[in-house]
């Protein structure tokens, strides 16, 4: 794999504490206040929120609609705290919900301190911030970071001139003469004129991943400005620290409002290579038709450590233990280690691991593969917390990618039981807990996504994923009154919605409420250490949690579609009692299951039971 899998894993889709009784009154306590006055600096202890929480991703033009426009809107999710509480989940994270223009969908900020209007308004924000409280549900928000809109006044300005006091903002280079040594036909492409009246090309290969040269040509200045994403996405420049002053500023503008801290969007993107050398290019083309590159040179420079290490220390000092999520797709745990900030923990305190729900092209269950992830991020990072992931709005939805087509919900209810049987925190994605599908574009002419425009049929881009929230088999979905939705209401939402799903007992709703609500009450699960059992079943992954006093828990699923027969051995795990009693099974036949001996489990099922 590259050193980068970014690009490949999202875009391309090439593979692309607490002991004892305590612990069940900690988990239950009210939410503390996030507001106040800096403290000092924070250790994390083990009883920390964050280390226990669901957090469930929000897209806010997807969730629910409030006021008849259809699109989604921070009204819409404050009237869903109770659903949101009700299935387990103490932490929402809000795609981004400020002033865009929507070239991105939000992800091209014009404005951080605000509120775009199709969403509400900064009281709309305050309020959800304050109902959640009451819910037990924390705030999250997205923080872009590399880039902002083009429309952003900082870039107007940086793009007005090259004396702008602001110029500097933004990664901004003269080009090189047409002629230069090294320059290849893919730079030509992108010839202009400079202003003594030679040609010039962008300074190296390096490409968008939206497709295209990262290099834009802006005549006011005669200069090109670098971006990672789309030409309307400017790079801002990290190397200048007034950048990094207002960036921080933004940050701390929501968290004096009582965020309880960011996911960091595409954070390893910050830096690029002062030197603009070219990435070494790779064998084919990808999805947009540009030239494989090994992003060596736009990708996980060692300098955003610096950065994050002092945006650490800036959330720290506010009290309530706010959190720093990373998006980090990353090409192995040792890379993952250093966004920890390996042994000093100094730097993110939940990276994500897409390690263990993002397999690439290789999407399968294997017992094996997750066995080896799962294992490895908890003996290879110095005791930090994992963070696991499945789904995204970036990413065909895992019930499509691990699914086999027949038993798409069992596959999806042993999904989320790796998800919320893990000692990690667990991220998941609006419609996850229903088993939503993808649904992708039939026709290029509905395509909202522009990458899925632009690359068009290889990539058809990120609407499937983005679809409205299923609530109700009424019309559309629930999600809005108003007929036309920003995005169709997939088919599926007839059978497959929260009303639906509510009154079903064996529902993929209601085995992740069980799971969510079994994790916070029961102290192995809570809190107690994973170890893997098992360990050379190809078919079955097994592991036990255990808290070294008490009940200790085993979990087991068949990853495959014939029933397999186990037999669990916890010599040398420390757990001692051999009676068993089931927690949660999602096929009746393993309800009565009494002996760690010879447990059939039927296809693709999961099972949770106590030892004592
Ligand atoms: C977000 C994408 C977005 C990109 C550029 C990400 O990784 O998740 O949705 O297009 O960053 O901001
Ligand atoms: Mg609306």
């Amino acid at each position: 794999m590259a050193s980068s899998s970014f690009s490949r894993a999202v875009f391309q889709r090439i593979q692309s504490c607490i002991l004892g009784i305590g612990s069940l009154v900690l988990a239950f306590a009210a939410v503390p206040a996030l507001s106040g006055a800096p403290a000092a600096a924070q250790t994390s202890p083990a009883n920390v929120w964050w280390k226990h929480a669901v957090v469930y991703e929000i897209y806010p033009r997807s969730f629910q609609d409030s006021n008849g426009d259809g699109v989604g809107d921070l009204n819409g999710i404050t009237s869903r705290l109770s659903y949101i509480e009700s299935m387990g989940i103490d932490t929402i994270w809000i795609a981004p919900m400020y002033p865009s223009p929507q070239i991105d969908f939000g992800y091209d900020i014009s404005d951080y301190v605000s509120v775009d209007p199709q969403y509400g308004t900064l009281a709309d924000m305050e309020r959800l911030i304050t109902e959640g409280k009451k819910h037990n549900v924390r705030v999250v928000l997205d923080m872009v970071l590399n880039h902002t809109s083009d429309k952003h006044q900082w870039f107007i300005d940086s793009a007005s001139s090259r004396t702008s006091p602001k110029h500097d903002w933004y990664v901004w280079n003269d080009g090189i003469p047409i002629d230069s040594a090294g320059v290849n036909d893919y730079q030509k492409k992108y010839v202009q004129t400079n202003l003594e009246g030679k040609h010039v090309v962008p300074p190296n290969n390096w490409e968008s991943l939206f497709g295209g040269s990262a290099w834009e040509w802006v005549p006011a200045v005669h200069q090109y400005y670098y971006h990672k994403f789309y030409k309307q996405q400017p790079d801002l420049n990290w190397s200048n620290p007034t950048v990094e002053k207002a960036a921080f500023d933004a940050m701390r503008f929501w968290l004096d409002r009582g965020v309880a801290g960011f996911r960091l969007d595409a954070i390893p993107t910050l830096f690029e290579d002062p030197q603009m050398r070219s990435e070494p290019v790779l064998a084919g083309t990808n999805a947009q038709g540009d030239p494989n590159l090994q992003e060596i040179y736009t990708q996980n420079l060692p300098e955003v450590h610096n950065v994050i290490r002092r945006m650490r220390v800036m959330v720290n000092g506010y009290a309530g233990d706010r959190v720093l999520i990373g998006e980090t797709y990353l090409p192995n745990t040792a890379e993952l280690n250093k966004w920890y900030g390996g042994e000093a923990h100094d730097e993110l305190q939940l990276p994500m691991d897409f390690l263990v729900g993002f397999h690439g092209d290789h999407d399968k269950l294997n017992a094996a593969n997750f066995r080896a992830r799962i294992d490895e991020v908890q003996t290879q990072v110095y005791g930090s917390q994992p963070l696991f992931v499945f789904d995204n709005h970036d990413n065909v939805r895992a019930i499509d990618r691990y699914g086999d087509g027949t038993h798409n919900d069992l596959i999806n209810k042993v999904l989320n039981t790796v998800l919320l049987t893990s000692k990690a925190t667990a991220l998941t994605y609006y419609g996850a807990e229903l088993g939503m599908p993808t649904t992708t574009p039939t026709r290029k002419e509905d395509v909202k996504d522009p990458i899925g425009i632009t690359g068009w049929p290889k990539e058809k881009g990120r609407d499937g994923e983005r679809t409205p929230m299923q609530w109700t088999a009424g019309p559309q979905a629930g999600f809005s009154t108003n007929p036309k939705t920003w995005l169709p209401i997939p088919p599926s939402y007839k059978t497959n919605n929260v009303a639906v799903e509510t009154k079903d007992p064996n529902s993929e709703l209601n085995w992740f409420k069980q799971l969510a609500m079994l994790r916070r009450t029961n102290p192995a699960l809570h809190d107690g250490k994973q170890t893997m059992l098992d360990a050379s079943n190809p078919d079955v992954l097994s592991y036990a949690r255990s808290t070294g006093s008490g009940p200790a828990v085993v979990v087991a699923m068949n990853f495959t579609a014939e029933p397999k027969t186990i037999s669990l051995d916890l010599s040398g795990t420390g757990i001692t009692g051999s009676t068993v009693k089931t927690l949660a099974a999602d096929d009746a036949s393993l309800k009565s299951v009494h002996s760690l001996k010879n447990i059939t489990l039927p296809p693709y099922t999961s099972w949770v039971a106590s030892v004592q």
